[in-house]
């Protein structure tokens, strides 16, 4: 399955940036950094056509292909996830089309769940939504009397994003299911998250004292059990995050190895 969404993803990218004659470096060059085996990428901003075999992510150039020419798939992937990043540099008034939305939600849903309790829930708010939102947050704050900036950043910090996508859990039978619905709905919003940043999407994942509102669960219309995980903005950026540092994982291999000699 993924090998096949990566695939059309690059054709739905080959049509957009046809090949060009014109080229402002040659079609074999490699561009940038290697990154992994395979692939290249660009961190610099290149504000020309793409060929055929290269992804533009945002302002990241990237070379799709393996030296054969042919589609990489893990590559493909690899390079999605190292370009997911939590940013709210984007074009708050430029929308995002429902179906973009509707297709991220879908793919979201794909995610592992035990028992197949598919327990994520989706609210997606939009337009004057997000100002209701805000309003709605505000009063918290005002019932709990923080100061007036507050209130008023509360007021307007959903606003930043043309869409807002607040995740929910459903309740388990018992303490275990109910963490595990929770641990399924973390690995949906990744997956929503992967997928906005394919769509060259900016995305960022809030938590915080909203999470346990009332008010955002009323505002919501989520049940008194569920857990809300996320408040998710997505929005096409206009701006890079800061570069950030990740510390290798640790890892260790048990056993003997799977390899051939
Ligand atoms: C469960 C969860 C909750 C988060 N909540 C917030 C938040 O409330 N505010 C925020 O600025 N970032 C939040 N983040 C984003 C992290 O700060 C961010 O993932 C981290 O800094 C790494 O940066 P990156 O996402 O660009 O890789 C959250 C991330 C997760 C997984």
């Amino acid at each position: 399955m993924v090998p096949r969404l990566i695939t059309s993803m690059t054709q739905s990218w080959k049509a957009r940036y046809p090949p060009e004659d014109s080229l402002p470096y040659p079609r074999s060059a490699r561009i940038g950094q290697p990154l992994w085996k395979n692939l290249w990428i660009d961190l610099g901003k290149l504000n020309a056509p793409c060929p055929s075999d290269l992804l533009r992510v945002g302002g990241t150039v990237l070379r799709m292909t393996d030296p054969s020419g042919s589609v990489d798939p893990l590559s493909s992937f690899e390079t999605i996830a190292s370009l997911r990043r939590s940013s709210l540099r984007v074009d708050p008034d430029r929308a995002i089309s429902d179906e973009l939305i509707d297709r991220l939600i879908a793919v979201s849903a794909t995610a592992p769940n035990h028992r197949r309790t598919f327990p994520w829930r989706f609210r997606i708010i939009t337009g004057e939504g997000r100002a209701e939102l805000g309003e709605a947050l505000a009063l918290d704050l005002i019932e709990t009397g923080q100061p007036e900036a507050k209130i008023e950043k509360a007021r307007s910090k959903y606003l930043r994003a043309p869409v807002l996508i607040a995740v929910a859990s459903i309740a388990g039978e018992d303490p275990t299911m109910t963490a595990e619905n929770r641990d399924a709905v973390a690995a949906a919003i990744q997956t929503l998250l992967l997928g906005a940043t394919a769509a060259d999407l900016a995305s960022y994942w809030s938590t915080g004292a909203a999470m346990t509102s009332v008010r955002l669960r009323e505002f919501c219309g989520f049940d008194e059990t569920d857990t809300i995980v996320g408040l998710l903005y997505l929005g096409w950026p206009i701006g890079d995050p800061p570069p950030i540092d990740r510390p290798a994982p640790e890892s260790l291999r048990i056993g003997t190895s799977t390899q051939t000699p």
